[in-house]
């Protein structure tokens, strides 16, 4: 049931920087990550460490993007195509932005809210799932790393 979760305990924004650099190791061309959970969970400090792990050149340069929903960072290892769909209310939005361009191409998407355009991500999608974690102090994160789209 639980083939290859990974499952870690942050402690800090950095730490989870730090994880997410970890997995930016491994990605390859075509890889899609689901990033889930609620405002400020720790989505978008995840993109910057994954982006860190790239190398991409300016990894402080990602940021939750207020009116954009796509941006690309080139010059590290792959592509990394960074979405944040929260202000989607439709998948035909991001189908109309020609987001098959990116989940199909060469470099790796990162999917803040991923769950909005949950039909037209691809099988080979995996979700990181951010949850706080009250009880371990207001900085713990538990971040968990799954095959599959968000349910
Ligand atoms: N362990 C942690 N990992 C990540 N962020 C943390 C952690 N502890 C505290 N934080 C704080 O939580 C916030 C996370 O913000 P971030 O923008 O990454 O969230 P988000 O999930 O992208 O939110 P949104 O849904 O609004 O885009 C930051 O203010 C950060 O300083
Ligand atoms: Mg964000």
């Amino acid at each position: 049931m639980n083939d290859g979760e990974r499952i870690w305990e942050s402690g800090s924004v950095e730490e989870t920087r730090r994880i997410a650099g970890e997995i930016a190791q491994d990605a390859q061309p075509g890889d899609v990550y689901a990033l889930t959970g609620e405002l400020g969970a720790g989505k978008t400090a995840f993109a910057g460490g994954f982006a860190a792990g790239l190398h991409v050149p300016y990894p402080e340069d990602v940021v939750s993007p207020t009116y954009t929903i796509l941006q690309i960072h080139e010059g590290g290892r792959l592509p990394l195509y960074h979405f944040d769909v929260y202000r989607l209310t439709d998948p035909e939005e991001a189908d109309a932005i020609g987001i098959d361009e990116y989940l199909f191409g060469d470099g790796v998407c990162l999917i803040e809210w991923a769950s909005r355009i949950r039909e037209l991500l691809p099988p080979r999608t995996r979700e990181v799932i951010f949850e706080r974690r009250p009880e371990r102090g207001e900085d713990c994160r538990r971040i968990t790393l799954r095959q599959g789209g968000p349910a």
